[in-house]
């Protein structure tokens, strides 16, 4: 099922020109469930996710990662809840991003989920860049996801991304299909940035 160009690119209305891969990301529900990542795409978003900046480099996230077709890819997808459950299975790949909470001699790493947001941002970048597009869950089962994958106390699975190549939204339900190209808003810049000068 091929996406038509309005699907590729659903733009913003950003008052100032961004980078293109900016400008053109979103986040797709309806994915080609025929369309495979390469091996080079998959190592590629992966090692994006692991140069991103890191508190005192202490890089306190880690990845679970599969492609659709692996038994990997299926529990994760078993762990993903109820409307995620019915789209996010056509995707490519599907990637768990886990927080290192402590480390093993019990150190704490505050600032986990701020790491682990940027490597999955560099991620989302280099996959718009590989022609991919990417969604990010936080609807999933963690403790389901930890027992899959048999992850000690302190890893705590903390979101699924979706990572595949846009399809036409008529294959999602009637609701979903209409999300899928609805205009993209945000915050007005006024509001988002609190001092400026
Ligand atoms: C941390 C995080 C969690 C999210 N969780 C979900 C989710 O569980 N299900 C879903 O359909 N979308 C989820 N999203 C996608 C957002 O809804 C989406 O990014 C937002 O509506 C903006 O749309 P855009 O990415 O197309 O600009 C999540 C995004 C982020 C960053």
């Amino acid at each position: 099922m091929t996406a038509t160009t309005d699907t590729l690119s659903r733009s913003t209305d950003s008052s100032q020109p961004l980078v293109p891969l900016l400008e053109e990301r979103w986040s797709p529900r309806s994915y080609d469930e025929t369309a495979t990542i390469s091996d080079a795409q998959f190592d590629a978003v992966l090692e994006a996710a692991r140069w991103a900046a890191s508190a005192m480099n202490h890089q306190p996230r880690r990845f679970v990662a599969g492609r659709r077709g692996t038994e990997t890819f299926a529990k994760i997808n078993e762990n993903l809840l109820g409307f995620n459950a019915a789209w996010a299975f056509r995707a490519s790949a599907l990637v768990v991003g886990v927080l290192e909470t402590v480390t093993e001699d019990g150190e704490p790493r505050p600032f986990a989920q701020y790491d682990l947001g940027q490597s999955l941002a560099a991620l989302t970048v280099q996959a718009h860049a590989e022609g991919l597009h990417v969604h990010q869950m936080a609807g999933i089962d963690a403790e389901g996801l930890r027992a899959a994958f048999d992850l000690p106390e302190r890893f705590l699975p903390y979101t699924v991304t979706a990572i595949g190549t846009v399809a036409d939204p008529s294959q999602l339900d009637e609701k979903a299909a209409e999300r899928e190209v609805a205009p993209r808003t945000r915050l007005p810049l006024e509001e988002v940035v609190l001092v400026k000068e």
